[in-house]
């Protein structure tokens, strides 16, 4: 049918933002609401205040059709639907802080004219039956609720939303599991209606899952460093089975971002609250806290101790076309560094200013350049484009002895080592017999 729908966004966050640009693109009449001031006037006065590739030109192309506030009632007074995009950031004990999805409850109190009121937000297993309850408290009792969890990664989140893999929507009312598949009326993507505790499982599945993947190849990476194999080789053979997919197999410094650390500790919290151990998740996540702990161990090897060595730290931010510095790799990294009495110089093309932690003592450079000169070490901890174009050869004559720790796996060996450089990497050999390359006829090719 393809009718316009009102609908209030509750939190101008990465997810609330880019739902609501996309709901606007798809006709419906958004109104997104946030609680900080600086975001909201940024977002009237045409700023976006987040890094996400489209979303600038999409909201401009939209402008008629969203509105921004502060003002919980004024986003709610003429909407149907209500999405809560607020953010669930984990608390001391490993369980998600759910309190500004019970603030946004709050302040639709009394709202009986809504269709749906449905979460993007990750929350854990059986959020929406607590939020039921509340709703009813709320007045709310007639309103149905659903979830609809979030699967776009950063930096193609525009992208991602409007061409998902599946949309979920988990809802005992049938109207509005109608009402949200209309909504979504021009996504591409097929959409899979479930209840909604199974819905909330799907998203925490998937990223758990996710983080799996990476974490046992960077085990079987360790392997590799131990047997001579070549991590390069054994992923691109392996993923090249169709039971198992080629993606989310590169070896490096761990995962890192605002959902794989996140969502594998919630989920491991859930499990222990249940008085289960999920010890294979347990154990993903030990591995990935190891990963960045093991670079800066093996850069300290190859340089006989840290202390007072000036280390060239490459990317900051937790994975290239973002600025988003949650959980990356190279906090632990810098931290790591300077414990061991190394002083540290940093280098990101988009990172924001960072003064907290480490990054209080570290120098930031401008240039790739200010960043070597005279650096006894360097380690790659993001793979930005600019890393894998840079003048490597010119570099390492700046250094003063060039160890180079790519943690990203971003460069070639055999390259590096014609550079001049002492080069490391993660589960590759330092000279690989033959670089790994994909047959292109029927005979297996070495070149
Ligand atoms: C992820 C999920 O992809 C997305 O579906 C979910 O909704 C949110 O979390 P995002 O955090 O934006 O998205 O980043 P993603 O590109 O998935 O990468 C996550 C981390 O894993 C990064 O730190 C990345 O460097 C690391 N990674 C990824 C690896 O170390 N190896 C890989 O093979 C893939």
């Amino acid at each position: 049918h393809n009718s316009n729908h009102n609908v209030a966004v509750f939190g101008a966050g990465y997810i609330g933002l880019v739902a609501g640009a996309c709901f606007a693109e798809l006709g419906h009449r958004v109104t997104i609401r946030d609680i900080q001031p600086a975001r909201i006037q940024a977002l009237q006065s045409g700023a976006v205040p987040i890094y996400e590739p489209g979303l600038g030109e999409m909201l401009t192309r939209n402008s008629k059709r969203l509105r921004f506030t502060l003002d919980a009632d004024e986003a709610v007074r003429d909407a149907e639907i209500v999405y809560v995009c607020v953010d669930t950031p984990p608390t001391a004990s490993g369980d998600a802080d759910l309190s500004r999805i019970w603030a946004v409850i709050n302040a639709l109190k009394g709202a009986s004219h809504l269709a749906v009121v449905t979460v993007k937000s990750t929350v854990p297993v059986g959020t929406g039956a607590r939020i039921r309850a509340a709703m009813d408290t709320a007045g709310l009792e007639h309103v149905p609720y659903a979830s609809n969890p979030e699967f776009t990664a950063e930096g193609r989140a525009v992208e991602d939303f409007m061409h998902p893999d599946r949309i979920v929507i988990g809802t005992e009312d049938d109207t509005a599991a109608e009402l949200l598949a209309d909504l979504h009326d021009g996504v591409k993507g097929p959409t899979l209606l479930m209840d909604v505790a199974s819905a909330e499982m799907v998203k925490l599945t998937a990223n758990a899952l996710l983080a799996t993947k990476i974490s046992f190849t960077n085990e079987i990476a360790t392997l590799c460093e131990a047997t001579g194999a070549d991590i390069a080789h054994v992923t691109k053979a392996t993923g090249m089975d169709h039971r198992l997919g080629p993606h989310f197999m590169n070896a490096g410094l761990g995962y890192g971002g605002s959902c794989f650390p996140k969502d594998s500790r919630a989920l491991r919290a859930l499990a222990s609250n249940s008085g289960y151990a999920f010890q294979l998740l347990t154990a993903v996540i030990e591995v990935n806290d190891l990963q960045p702990r093991r670079a800066v161990q093996r850069l300290k090897n190859e340089l006989n101790g840290l202390k007072g060595r000036t280390i060239a730290l490459l990317g900051m931010t937790f994975k290239p076309g973002t600025d988003d510095m949650r959980e990356a790799p190279s906090t632990v990294i810098a931290s790591r560094l300077q414990a061991e009495g190394a002083h540290v110089r940093c280098w990101d093309p988009m990172a924001p200013a960072c003064n907290d932690g480490p990054w209080a003592s570290a120098h930031r450079c401008a240039t790739l350049p200010q960043t070597m000169t005279a650096a006894d070490g360097a380690i790659i901890a993001t793979e930005w484009p600019q890393l894998r174009q840079a003048n490597w050869s010119r570099l390492a004559t700046m250094m003063n002895t060039p160890v180079l720790f790519d943690g990203r796996n971003l460069l070639t060996p055999h390259v590096m080592k014609q550079h001049g450089y002492i080069y490391l990497s993660v589960g590759r050999p330092t000279t690989p017999a033959t670089p790994a390359t994909t047959p292109h006829d029927r005979h297996p090719q070495r070149a």
